[in-house]
């Protein structure tokens, strides 16, 4: 990134699960790759007391648990960017420190740096570590072109309509919307960042993407994973607020939206807020009949969980789009942990052909499916049906299919977080939800939320598909 000027990455909580897990490892790839600022810092702020030397070492280790491709020089010279301060998020000195630290780093740079500050931390403390650094200054641009500042914040925005309106209040008090970055990973996958370059760049299908030819759409994500010991966290969140209020609606949005008119983040967050504000609310006979929760069987005994805990671990909706492309098509929203399989994927699901011309006998409905693998297996497929080579006619279904990962180039796909970092770097907030998408989204949820105390929870084994549906 030879056109952005220094910048300094402050990351918060830095000793804490997301940093090593995503986002050393995204920034070492980004750094490798030469996707960085020719001139950048990051500076690891958490509480716990730590050297600058021993940080490194510390992240070093990550590194290496990680197995990333390094050679000695690549690794040293990343770890040489990187320094730590020790400090309380609620303690106003710890601040003042932090203050002087990139004070220093500006001295050494010779000019004012951007600032980039990830607060990877758990959601309460936002507010507490948002004051303190308004109040110390660090949140006040250099001015000018040069030196920016940005905020990365992670999900959950809030747990409904009112607590996401009061983070966004706090936060617009302190930036402006151009400055903040609200992280759902998902947006980054790259097959989702794929679903409108080949709706609008195919004359094939964009003609047929409504209800007069598409019968159904079908967003899943699916865990073999469970709640990874995350149980305070999880217990208070559930399936619906975890990843259906963001990460399924945005996977939603992106097949469901109109074209948007250009590629500016102004038109495609637009066109994605316009199908969140189209989504027919959840009224009670909705939700009793087009939704379901359960929970998988010894859910209750994990550490932190409430023995008597009727959170969510799985999810099944049954939502509409109320505009003249959508209407009367049902959309599948479908989550769950500790299921048999892994899996993110989109299904369209065509209505059958009127007039197939089926050897007698072929009873069967021949229904065109595209199919975004979001995860494990990146890739776009196309399901068709054509004559079984040989002397019977009969109908057999054949697939077109990309996999990323067949494609020599394609091997090495960007982890989304690579993706997340180097778009705030550069100021495209094209993959960020804004303001408005995380208030409808919420208004949508919310109701079903409210009303899932008058659903039966049922119960799943672990591993298995998830319960029955009746829908
Ligand atoms: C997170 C949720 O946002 O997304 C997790 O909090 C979930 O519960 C995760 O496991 C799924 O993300 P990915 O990228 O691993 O599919």
């Amino acid at each position: 990134m030879e056109n952005i000027s220094p910048t300094t990455i402050v990351i918060f909580g830095v000793t804490g699960d997301l940093s090593q897990r995503k986002l050393f490892p995204s920034l070492y790839e980004l750094h490798t790759k030469g996707f960085l600022p020719s001139k950048y810092q990051i500076v690891g702020f958490s509480r716990r007391s730590l050297s600058t030397e021993e940080f490194r070492n510390f992240i070093k280790e990550t590194l290496i648990a990680k197995k990333m491709p390094a050679t000695e020089s690549d690794l040293s010279d990343f770890l040489n960017h990187l320094s730590y301060r020790e400090g309380s998020f609620d303690n106003a000195d710890s601040y003042k420190n932090l203050s002087e630290t990139l004070v220093k780093i500006d001295e050494g740079l010779g000019q004012c740096s951007n600032k980039l500050f990830y607060l990877a931390v758990p959601p309460d403390l936002y507010e507490g570590i948002l004051g303190h650094l308004s109040y110390s200054g660090l949140t006040i641009p250099c001015g000018g072109d040069m030196g920016w500042t940005r905020v990365l914040i992670e999900k959950p925005f809030g747990r409904d309509v009112e607590t996401a309106h009061k983070l966004d209040h706090h936060l617009s008090d302190l930036f402006e919307e151009e400055q903040i970055f609200r992280i759902d990973h998902y947006l980054a996958k790259e097959t989702l960042q794929n679903i409108l370059t080949f709706r609008f760049s195919n004359a094939l299908f964009e003609h047929l993407w409504s209800g007069e030819h598409i019968e159904s759409v079908s967003v899943k994500l699916f865990e073999t994973l469970d709640i990874l010991g995350r149980g305070t966290f999880y217990d208070s969140t559930g399936a619906l607020r975890d990843v259906g209020q963001n990460h399924i609606l945005q996977m939603l949005a992106l097949v469901a939206m109109e074209r948007p008119k250009n590629l500016t983040p102004e038109s495609v967050r637009r066109e994605r807020a316009r199908v969140f504000e189209k989504l027919v609310p959840m009224n009670a006979k909705h939700i009793e009949d087009h939704a379901t929760r359960a929970q998988y069987e010894g859910y209750r005994n994990e550490p932190n969980v409430n023995p008597e805990s009727q959170t969510e671990t799985y999810f099944k909706l049954k939502a509409f789009i109320n505009n003249e492309r959508w209407r009367d098509v049902p959309f599948f929203l479908e989550s769950g942990k500790a299921l048999h399989e892994m899996r993110t994927e989109i299904v369209v699901t065509f209505k059958p052909c009127t007039t197939c011309l089926c050897p007698n006998g072929d009873g069967h409905e021949h229904r065109n499916k595209i199919t975004f693998t979001i995860q494990p297996n990146e890739g776009i497929s196309i399901e068709y049906f054509m004559k079984k080579p040989g002397f019977d006619s009969a109908v057999e279904p054949k697939d077109l299919s990309y996999i990323y990962r067949e494609s020599a180039e394609e091997k090495a796909l960007p982890d989304a977080y690579e993706k997340v970092l180097y778009d705030c770097i550069r100021g495209d907030q094209t993959l960020f939800p804004s303001t408005n998408e995380v208030d409808l989204t919420w208004k949508y949820v919310s109701p079903v939320i409210k009303h899932w105390e008058s659903l039966p929870l049922l119960s799943y084994k672990k591993g298995s598909s998830g319960p029955e549906t009746s829908f």
